[in-house]
């Protein structure tokens, strides 16, 4: 099965300035030559950078050459690898590389490739939190940091012509699970390998202002709390690098959030304390609204700002989502 993300191959106008920027926002380097520049998170995934216009790299979804050029899923065995790649040979053309990994273009125009990956633990202790007469800290104070260093590839997002019909390909070839839906807006799966509430986000074309079109739209790094998220913000901030949004919660998924511009036209995002989910989740429909924000600090965006309509429902059995993935007889063998 899936188990998580191993790596992303990111595009970029200036190598330099891109490494400048991952480097701040706190992502370990691993090698760095006239090509390539490559960060290992904890977790063993990895993120690259080469130049947009390096022929090695997929075609982009959409028009911009910069941003994530291709999603690495992690799967655990040799033959859950063989047998997904047989599941989307379907669909699209695989490719086979020489290290054994398979290469492919979704459905949605999304260059992803899958290949064996055994994620390491990595080592997080969030401290315990006080309350008055609720005293899980006694005598100490919390840990004092001077930088954030994320640990995992949380969640990728993406926006599409169809998410409806981007979630059913990775739910039904892929074997991901439904976690949640955005009314009208999205949707958020998991691997089927890990409880983290999302590992990919579907963004319906159109939807909010800003997904206009297809393209990769930010990606989503684990880091251990709200303290080394804010820690990691003031010190992006010191290096002059924008903020986009944040601090604030979401509702679905319960993730703190901190989103900044990079210079590779997509987001970074640090995120801490998301639910995680077992097969007793029930996937839920959310008011957009609603879903988005439990609460952000100061700069609303003027989307969200609009009071939100409490409103949540399950998501129902016969939901099309969850009607199996089936592929399109050829023009020539179709009938009439
Ligand atoms: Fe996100």
């Amino acid at each position: 099965m899936i188990t998580g993300h191993a790596g992303l191959v990111l595009g970029v106008a200036d190598i330099q300035e891109a490494r400048r920027f991952v480097d701040d926002f706190g992502l370990p380097l691993r090698h760095a030559d006239a090509e390539t520049v490559s960060f290992e998170l904890e977790e063993g995934s990895t993120v690259f950078l080469r130049h947009q216009d390096d022929p090695l790299l997929p075609p982009p979804l959409g028009a911009a050459a910069s941003g994530v050029r291709e999603i690495i899923w992690g799967v655990d065995t040799r033959e859950a690898l063989n047998a997904l790649a047989a599941s989307i040979s379907q669909d699209v053309a695989v490719t086979r590389d020489a290290d054994g990994s398979f290469g492919f273009v979704d459905p949605s125009g999304i260059a992803t490739r899958l290949r064996l990956f055994h994620r390491k633990p990595v080592l997080n202790a969030p401290e315990p939190l006080n309350a008055p007469d609720a005293v899980r800290r006694l005598g100490k104070h919390r840990r004092w940091r001077k930088r954030c260093y994320p640990k995992v590839i949380q969640h990728v997002v993406y926006v599409v012509d169809d998410a409806l019909e981007a979630a059913r390909f990775y739910i039904h070839r892929l074997g991901f699970k439904l976690s949640d839906i955005s009314d009208g807006v999205g949707y958020f799966l998991r691997a089927p390998g890990i409880s983290e509430h999302h590992s990919i986000f579907f963004l319906q074309k159109g939807a909010v202002p800003g997904a206009d079109s297809p393209r990769p739209d930010h990606v989503s790094f684990g880091v251990e709390d709200i303290d080394e998220m804010m820690v990691g913000a003031n010190y992006m901030d010191r290096r002059g690098w924008k903020k986009s949004m944040g601090p604030g919660r979401h509702r679905i998924g319960s993730a703190l959030f901190y989103y900044f511009h990079t210079p590779f036209g997509i987001e970074f995002e640090y995120d801490t304390d998301n639910d995680h989910l077992d097969e007793h989740w029930q996937p839920l429909i959310w008011e957009p609204r609603f879903g988005m924000l439990a609460w952000i600090a100061g700069d609303m965006p003027p989307f969200w700002r609009q009071e939100p309509d409490w409103n949540v429902r399950y998501v129902p059995a016969d939901h099309p989502v969850f009607v199996p993935y089936e592929t399109v007889a050829p023009a020539s063998d179709a009938q009439g």
